[in-house]
């Protein structure tokens, strides 16, 4: 008897500790911050021939830096191209970028979508 009510004491608390445990929670990385890739580059060329990786990388860099100034980065998703190249007109004299700067950033948003778009 004494040893059953042990045994059963032993295993309440196995099955509580487990319970207790804290589970580690991995962070996962935002879904529009897209890395320049390979599908990318060869999706954007399809548009701009001259399209290197480089472009991307910048690209990618201003749009999570230079454009981050004032708010949040936006989800590229969340507009059409149309729609993204006007709002970027706007945005791109709000964070002073060079013409260059400027096109750098409509080409990762492009390659990121043409290649989404598959
Ligand atoms: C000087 C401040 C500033 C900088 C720099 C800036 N923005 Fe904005 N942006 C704003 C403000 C203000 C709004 C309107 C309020 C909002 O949506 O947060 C806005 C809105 C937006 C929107 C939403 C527009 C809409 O109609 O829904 C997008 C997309 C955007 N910005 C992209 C960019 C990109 C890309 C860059 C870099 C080229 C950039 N922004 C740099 C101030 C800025």
């Amino acid at each position: 008897m004494k040893k059953s009510i042990v045994l059963l004491l032993v295993v309440v608390c196995v099955t509580l500790a487990c319970h207790t445990k804290k589970e580690v929670k991995k962070e996962t990385p935002k879904p529009y911050v897209y890395e320049p890739t390979e599908a990318q580059l060869t999706a954007g060329k399809t548009k701009f021939a001259d399209l290197t990786k480089d472009n991307l990388i910048k690209g990618r860099s201003i749009y999570y830096g230079a454009c981050m100034n004032c708010h949040e980065p936006k989800n590229i998703n969340d507009y059409g191209l149309d729609e993204f190249s006007h709002i970027l007109d706007n945005m791109a004299r709000k964070a002073k970028l060079t013409p260059e700067e400027k096109n750098d950033v409509l080409r990762y948003v492009v390659a990121i979508k043409l290649s989404e778009s598959k």
